[in-house]
Parts: C-alpha cells; sequence; structure tokens
C-alpha cells in the first residue's frame, strides 16, 4: 500500500510517499481502507523530531497521522459492534501510535466511531483529534456553562475552530482571539466577539474570563491572571514541563482563600469512541462543522505539511488517498 513515512527525523525533504507492507491486526483492532486524513501539528512535531511522545513511536521507517475517516475492511477476534463495510472515524491515542497517512491503518476499535452517512469522509477526517481536544476541554476541564465567558487564543486553527462552535453549543459567551484576517472567519463559526492579536493583547484585560483555553499555547496561567475573573481556569494544550509545572503549583494556590482561586489544566486528548459519537451526532444537527482551509492528494503530502507548520492553517489539512472514492 502507499504511506507517508519517513526513515529519520527532519525537514519535510523526510518526508516520502512510498509502498509499504500491509499493517498486522491485532485483536482489539479494525483494519480501515482509509478515505481521508488529517494533519495535526503533532505529525510534523514528530517527522522534526521535537514530538515530546517520540520515544514511544514504533522504530523507522513510521508511518505519519493519526486522525482518518474510512472503511472497514477487517475486524479483529475480539472486537464487537463493528463489522466489514462499516464506515468509521477516529485517531491513534496521543503517544507512540500514529499511520492514519497511508491506504490502511490498523486501529483500535475503542477509538473510533460509526460515521453518519449524512457526514463526508473529509467532515469526519478533519474532526477527531482537534475536535476530542476542545470537546474533553470544554466539558471535563473548563466544565463551561451558559452564562459564562470563554476566551479562545487561537480560535483559527484546527482545535480554536471546534472550541468556538463547541463553546457555543453550551451557550456561553466567546470571545475569539485570533490575526486580523480570521476575524470575520470566527465570527462566522459563532464567536461573540474578536481580538485582533495584533493589536490588542487580551493579558491586560481585568476579571473578564471564566475560562482562558490557550489553543496555540503563547499565553500561560500567571500571564492570564489578570484577566481571569476569581475561580477561573486556564487551558492548555501544550504538554510541556513548564506548563505541567504551573497547572501542578495552580492546586497549591487555589486554596488561598485571599487570592483568586484561579484553576490550571493542561489537557491531553483521549481517543474516546463515546465522544466522536457525540460530536457526530452535533455535526449530523448542524450544531459543529470542520473549517477545511485546503485538502491535498497523498502525493502532495508535503506542501500540506508546509502550510501546517506556518502556523496559517484556517481549521484542517486534509490528505486523500489515491484509492478513495470520496
Ligand atoms: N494536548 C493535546 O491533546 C493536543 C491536541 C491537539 C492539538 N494540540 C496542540 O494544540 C496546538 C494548536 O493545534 P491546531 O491544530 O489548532 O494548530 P493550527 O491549526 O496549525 O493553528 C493555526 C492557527 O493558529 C493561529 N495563530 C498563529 N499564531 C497565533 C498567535 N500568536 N495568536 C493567536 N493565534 C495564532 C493562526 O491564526 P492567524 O493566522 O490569524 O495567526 C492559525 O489559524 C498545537 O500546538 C498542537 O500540537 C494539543
Amino acid at each position: 500500500m502507499k504511506a507517508a513515512i519517513i526513515t529519520e527525523y527532519g525537514r519535510t525533504d523526510v518526508l516520502h510517499v512510498a509502498d509499504i507492507e500491509m499493517p498486522t491486526l491485532a485483536e482489539d483492532q479494525i483494519l480501515v481502507q482509509v478515505k481521508a486524513a488529517s494533519i495535526n501539528p503533532r505529525d510534523w512535531l514528530l517527522m522534526r523530531g521535537l514530538y515530546p511522545f517520540r520515544s514511544l513511536a514504533k522504530p523507522f521507517p513510521i508511518t505519519l497521522g493519526s486522525d482518518m475517516s474510512g472503511t472497514i475492511v477487517k475486524v479483529g477476534a475480539s472486537v464487537t459492534g463493528l463489522k466489514q463495510g462499516d464506515d468509521v472515524f477516529g485517531m491513534q491515542p496521543i503517544g507512540g501510535k500514529f499511520g492514519a497517512f497511508a491506504e490502511y491503518i490498523s486501529i483500535k476499535a475503542t477509538a473510533v466511531a460509526l460515521k453518519p452517512a449524512e457526514i463526508s469522509h473529509k467532515q469526519a477526517a478533519a474532526m477527531p483529534c482537534a475536535g476530542m481536544t476542545s470537546f474533553q476541554a470544554i466539558r471535563d476541564l473548563a466544565k463551561l456553562k451558559p452564562e459564562q465567558t470563554i476566551l479562545i487564543n487561537g480560535a483559527s486553527g484546527g482545535v480554536g475552530s471546534y472550541a468556538i462552535q463547541f463553546a457555543k453549543a453550551v451557550k456561553a459567551k466567546v470571545v475569539a482571539v485570533c490575526g486580523p484576517t480570521n476575524a470575520a472567519l470566527c465570527l462566522d463559526l459563532g464567536a461573540d466577539e474578536t481580538i485582533n492579536y495584533k493589536e490588542e493583547n487580551f493579558e491586560n484585560q481585568q476579571d473578564t474570563f471564566d475560562v482562558v483555553y490557550d489553543v496555540i499555547g503563547r499565553s500561560s496561567l500567571s500571564k492570564s491572571r489578570a484577566a481571569l475573573k476569581k475561580g477561573g481556569c486556564y487551558i492548555s494544550t501544550i504538554p510541556a514541563p513548564m506548563v505541567a509545572a504551573s497547572v501542578a503549583l495552580s492546586k497549591l494556590t487555589a486554596l488561598n482563600p485571599l487570592g483568586k482561586r484561579l484553576k490550571g489544566h493542561m489537557i491531553l486528548v483521549k481517543p474516546d469512541g463515546r465522544d466522536l459519537a457525540s460530536m457526530a451526532d452535533m455535526m449530523k444537527k448542524g450544531t459543529v462543522r470542520s473549517l477545511i482551509d485546503s485538502d491535498y492528494a497523498l502525493e502532495n503530502i508535503s506542501e500540506a505539511f508546509e502550510k501546517s507548520q506556518s502556523w496559517r492553517t484556517r481549521g484542517k489539512l486534509l490528505i486523500t488517498m489515491p484509492t478513495s472514492s470520496l
């Protein structure tokens, strides 16, 4: 089968489309013919040897890609509830598993959900990692409520574009931080207000936000302190030691009755078929959509990687497979 692989760490020139062996199938996995896949920064962080969990990735050659949508061609011996011919979408967990930029992937059955017929493979493939990160951050960490205000820093990218929509689904007020060319897009996704980060620093506001969701990781709990209301929370998507340390410290300072009692969190998305199914249901009802920046054939994946590394993506970048009929 064809797959986008790396045989060493480096810039985009180490990424090649090659013919490789079909993946093996464990008893708790399904073998999926991939129709569409989508890029996340973790793909090129691994390519460049910068991915924090790179030691868990299997030895070279590594097939990149974690998010996909496609059709089951085989199910493992212990899999129940899924069968050959079902359309599914899902993601590999944060850690060492990748493999979605290929014509076939073997993936744990619990890390996928059935793709509703009303949703295209492209719409579904865009959502798993970026969508579920925001879905779980907003529901489980922010515990966002209708009367609350959330600031989303990095609102026009993959994670941020879903965050706007999930926060609006809760009926919270959404303030989207984005560049000047992306304000209209964020408002169109449902944001109530935008802040142009090139002209205004949200960190200078006072007691304004219940939640600062720092998707792009350019702020911090301490820098967001003034802008957060008493009892508010800061969530980072960046699994870095400094973030983990500030999150741990916030557990202590939150106990100080005279302080602002702010909570810090670091989201680490967990693949969950039930959450994927809930998001697909919202997509079916029109509450959420995938914002697709552009769509590349597998053979042109290097161009997509260059675009992603520019940090200028609006929504998601898609990869479609040579054998897919979408
Ligand atoms: N921990 C986890 O479980 C987890 C899961 C998924 C993703 N992540 C991480 O989350 C981060 C975001 O991922 P993503 O897929 O959303 O990335 P992305 O789609 O590539 O983000 C691109 C967006 O970032 C915006 N941006 C760039 N610089 C900015 C700045 N200084 N201030 C505000 N916005 C800025 C850009 O808008 P402009 O062009 O307007 O600047 C662009 O729309 C990555 O670091 C990724 O690794 C973590």
